[in-house]
């Protein structure tokens, strides 16, 4: 049986995943900051196949503790979902270097120490996935002015992204990059143009089809390669 674990997986897309994972056999672990609100997840069914963890991505001891209480099982494919749009002055003149910091915190560091605690569980499956949710705001080819703070932030997770998939390159894990479309959530908006349901398909899709060879590769959620 297939072992997932993500993370930011009480709402959104997250959340969607973990529904799906769920419906096709897998055993997923959840990870959520509040294991209080949790209640989208606990009313899921197969609960049977869901573990939930909590996991602050802006308390990174928070990671390794979920880590420890997970053990040395093999794990399958590791989902760095969580995210924040890192708050409203995010121009050049009033950019808030507070939540900049925090935001940073949460979009890029903590993937990669989510990364590197997991990293022997991954190795464990034989063939590890590790998908980090980006954006197209990270690329470098997408024309967009403002929000500082998140295109930054998730252009330093595309970079961190890349550095593991060389650094890990005799390991059995694929690492790559998604962006997830524009995805109606509560961070995407009513007006966003893919339902979870959608997005969440389209991403499992590309980690099904991916395979070694395929490290370091940015895609979108409909298996396109996106431009860095
Ligand atoms: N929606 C879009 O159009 C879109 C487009 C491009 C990229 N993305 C990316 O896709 C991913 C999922 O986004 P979404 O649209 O599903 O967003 P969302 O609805 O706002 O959900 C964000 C998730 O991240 C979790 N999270 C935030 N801060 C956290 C922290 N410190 N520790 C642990 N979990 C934390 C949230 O948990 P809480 O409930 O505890 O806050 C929530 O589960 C994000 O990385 C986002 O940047 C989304």
């Amino acid at each position: 049986m297939q072992t997932v674990l993500i993370t930011g997986a009480n709402r959104g897309i997250g959340l969607e995943m973990v529904r799906q994972y769920l419906a096709s056999g897998a055993s997923v672990i959840a990870c959520v900051r509040d294991t209080a609100r949790a209640e989208a997840l606990r009313a899921l069914p197969h609960q049977d196949r869901l573990s939930i963890e909590q996991m602050d991505m802006a308390d990174f001891a928070s990671i390794t503790s979920a880590r420890a209480r997970i053990g040395d099982r093999a794990i399958d494919i590791v989902i760095n979902n969580a995210g924040v749009a890192g708050g409203a002055k995010q121009g050049i003149d009033d950019v808030d270097l507070d939540d900049w910091h925090a935001t940073l915190n949460i979009n890029t560091i903590a993937p990669l120490i989510v990364a590197r605690s997991f990293k022997s569980n991954l190795a464990a499956s034989g063939n590890g996935k590790l998908m980090n949710v980006t954006s197209q705001l990270a690329a470098s080819t997408w024309p967009m002015g403002g929000m500082l703070i998140y295109s930054t932030t998730k252009a330093a997770l595309s970079k961190v992204a890349q550095v593991l998939a060389i650094d890990w390159k005799n390991d059995p894990i694929t690492v790559a990059l998604m962006h997830p479309g524009w995805v109606k959530t509560d961070m995407g908006g009513p007006h966003a143009q893919l339902t979870v349901e959608e997005s969440a398909s389209g991403i499992r899709a590309v980690i099904e089809s991916m395979g070694k060879a395929d490290s370091g590769k940015f895609y979108k959620w409909n298996g396109e390669i996106h431009p860095w």
